[in-house]
């Protein structure tokens, strides 16, 4: 009976802050999965699991031009709200929020984000004001919609952590982490996979069975560091790919660690133009 009522009941599209708050004002319990579309298996996962634990799912696609550290990145970004929408409906999706810069970002609402000198690691050493534009669009997300529940993927565990610091410290939000989905061939879904051609999306998931393997072979007993820094170059060299880093590091506090128990090794690297990030 709760199936069939729900069949008919339609995904309502927010597409501004008014509809959004007409439509949420009265409902608890709210399961939000933040993206900017270009929807995959990864962001099903999340979706499913808000489906799950909350009374009511609001996804919300926006490129948030803020995190871009460089134009054309931000210009390539791919987008397919078509596709997104039909995906969306046919999950039974309660609400979409399609929001215009204009209704994130107002002039006087500033938000200053100021990381710390140890945050500054990986991705904010190496895409410089990213993090800042992630956690300011989180921030002015999370006032919106205030949810209970936020969705966010373990692949991007850096952004996970730092935004679960900020919005966990500043809202009654809960960040819910959900594991990293892969396809058949071991890569990590990710919409800039859709940027690569065939046989680079071969060398993509090449690396990542490379790493996985890796991953499983390093013990206490030998010397990682010296292991990493071979590996590092072993990539370079077998794939024509430049890393901006492949460091190991610790699962909760991205402390550089040479011990492997409760460690992951992290990566950002360039197929062509493409970057791509995973942890193993
Ligand atoms: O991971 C993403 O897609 C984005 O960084 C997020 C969390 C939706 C913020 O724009």
């Amino acid at each position: 009976m709760f199936y069939l009522l729900k069949c008919f009941i339609q995904m309502k599209i927010l597409l501004n802050n008014i509809d959004l708050n007409e439509a949420l004002f009265d409902i608890s319990n709210i399961g939000f999965v933040p993206t900017m579309g270009s929807l995959h298996n990864g962001h099903i996962s999340l979706i499913k699991k808000s489906l799950k634990l909350s009374n009511k799912t609001i996804v919300s696609i926006f490129v948030n031009p803020k995190q871009f550290n460089n134009k054309e990145d931000f210009k390539k970004y791919p987008r397919n709200i078509k596709k997104d929408l039909k995906i969306l409906k046919k999950l039974q999706v309660d609400f979409v929020y399609l929001p215009k810069i204009k209704d994130i970002y107002k002039a006087k609402n500033r938000i200053k984000i100021k990381l710390n000198k140890h945050d500054k690691i990986m991705c904010a050493k190496y895409r410089k004001g990213h993090f800042e534009g992630v956690i300011e669009i989180m921030t002015r997300l999370t006032k919106i919609v205030n949810p209970s529940k936020i969705f966010m993927g373990e692949k991007d565990l850096q952004q996970l952590l730092l935004v679960k610091r900020f919005v966990e410290k500043n809202f009654n939000s809960k960040i819910i982490s959900c594991k990293t989905i892969r396809d058949k061939n071991k890569l990590a879904l990710s919409s800039r996979n859709t940027l690569l051609k065939k046989d680079d999306l071969s060398k993509a998931s090449k690396i990542a069975k490379n790493l996985l393997i890796f991953k499983k072979k390093l013990s206490n007993n030998k010397n990682l560091k010296d292991l990493i820094f071979m590996k590092k170059n072993e990539l370079k060299k077998k794939y024509d790919i430049k890393i901006d880093y492949l460091e190991l590091r610790d699962a909760k506090k991205l402390r550089l660690t040479n011990k492997i128990k409760n460690a992951k090794i992290f990566i950002a690297y360039y197929i062509k133009k493409v970057r791509l990030i995973d942890n193993f």
